[in-house]
């Protein structure tokens, strides 16, 4: 199959790609997604088919503003509603009840349905375009690292879809934060941008301070008595994620990773290995030769350049990947969901759950 690319002038075509049946990959603000028109069984089918992915782990559907969520949910509780409002367009998934409309291939069977808005002007323009629900999940091979720019798309998928959209690299480099409204508590299914401090305002301004939030990053994991905990977990957690093939490991302070280096370079001195940091360590045994330290203004930085770089050092032939874990202890609110985020995608990466 060829693989069309589209630039930002071409949206209306790629938008009536989907709406006929197409795939067509395309930058949001969190990764790149595979969209296919969520309507219809046989683009769930041939999504699942181009990611290599089982078909039991739904998809999120994307819909370009409020007036269209009758298309895709039945019934919006009143927190989903405010939070919806809050925060649309944003990196923001709200698990909801399926409409009929929406066939069962594309949430992997469940009653319930993810969607959300997307924060980006190419992704808005082309849904417009669409006219229809989207559905996308990341646009990566099951297992392989989400794309947060173009050419990670082009290298994996070309060939096995219809098109994609050539935009800029996306801003905020990793998967949107997934949130469940169940029997009047809210519970963060996966940590995105949109952190717990931003939905616990929103809630507050709006008069619900006595909502109970439960997040698997904050400590609060354990699910309240009479709630289904299979509720409170993506069954996309279930399957390998966020990997590349070479080795990962993590460290979270100069001595952590002292210890670590000392280890490895035991194992094998001419080991080809990289530091993904956010703080410069000057007493760190690199001779530059087959080493590379790459070091991230802030988190947001960390963040949006991730899964790039770890893909790009894979292909240079680095045999072991360091990635520096940002602990709690300095939690500022203002940085937001990403340093839950990180952690969580960080411990993914090494293969810990
Ligand atoms: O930022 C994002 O969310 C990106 C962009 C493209 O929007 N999409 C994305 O999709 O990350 P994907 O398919 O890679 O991850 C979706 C996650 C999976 O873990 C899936 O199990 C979960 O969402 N999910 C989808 N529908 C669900 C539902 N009805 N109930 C529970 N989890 C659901
Ligand atoms: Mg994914």
């Amino acid at each position: 199959m060829e693989t069309r690319i589209f630039l930002p002038g071409q949206l209306q075509e790629a938008g009536r790609l989907i709406r006929s049946g197409g795939l067509v990959a395309f930058p949001t603000e969190t990764v790149y997604g595979l969209g296919g028109n969520a309507f219809l069984h046989d683009s769930a089918r041939a999504i699942y088919a181009a990611k290599g992915r089982p078909s039991d782990n739904p998809l999120i559907v994307h819909i370009p503003s409020l007036d269209r969520m009758s298309q895709v949910c039945g019934g919006v509780d009143p927190v989903s509603q405010i939070l919806a409002e809050a925060l649309w367009p944003g990196p923001l998934t709200l698990i909801l009840p399926k409409s009929p409309s929406i066939p069962g291939s594309v949430t992997g069977g469940l009653a319930t349905v993810g969607v959300r808005i997307p924060d980006d002007p190419t992704a808005m323009e082309l849904l417009r375009f669409a006219d229809v629900p989207v559905a996308a999940p990341s646009a990566n091979t099951s297992g392989r690292p989400s794309p947060t720019a173009f050419w990670m798309v082009q290298r994996d998928l070309s060939g096995r879809i219809d098109g994609i959209v050539k935009g800029p690299d996306t801003r905020i480099g990793l998967e949107s934060t997934i949130l469940r409204v169940d029997q009047g508590s809210v519970f963060i299914l996966r940590p995105g941008a949109i952190g717990i401090e931003q939905i616990r305002q929103v809630l507050d301004e709006a008069g619900m301070s006595a909502i109970p939030l439960y997040s698997p990053m904050e400590g609060t994991a354990e699910h309240p008595e009479g709630t289904d905990a299979a509720h409170h977990q993506v069954p996309g957690s279930r399957y390998r994620h966020y990997s590349p093939s070479i080795r990962v490991r993590r460290f979270s302070d100069g001595a952590s990773l002292t210890a670590l280096l000392q280890d490895e370079l035991n194992e094998n001195p001419d080991l080809r290995f990289a530091i993904l940091t956010t703080q410069r360590f000057s007493t760190l045994p690199l001779d530059g030769q087959s080493q590379r330290v790459v070091v991230y203004a802030d988190l947001d930085h960390y963040a949006r350049q991730l899964y790039k770089d770890m893909v790009q050092l894979e292909s240079e032939d680095y045999q072991l990947i360091i990635l520096h874990y940002p602990s709690s202890t300095v939690f500022s609110p203002q940085e937001g969901g990403i340093r839950s985020a990180l952690q969580d995608r960080i411990r993914r990466a090494c293969g810990d759950e």
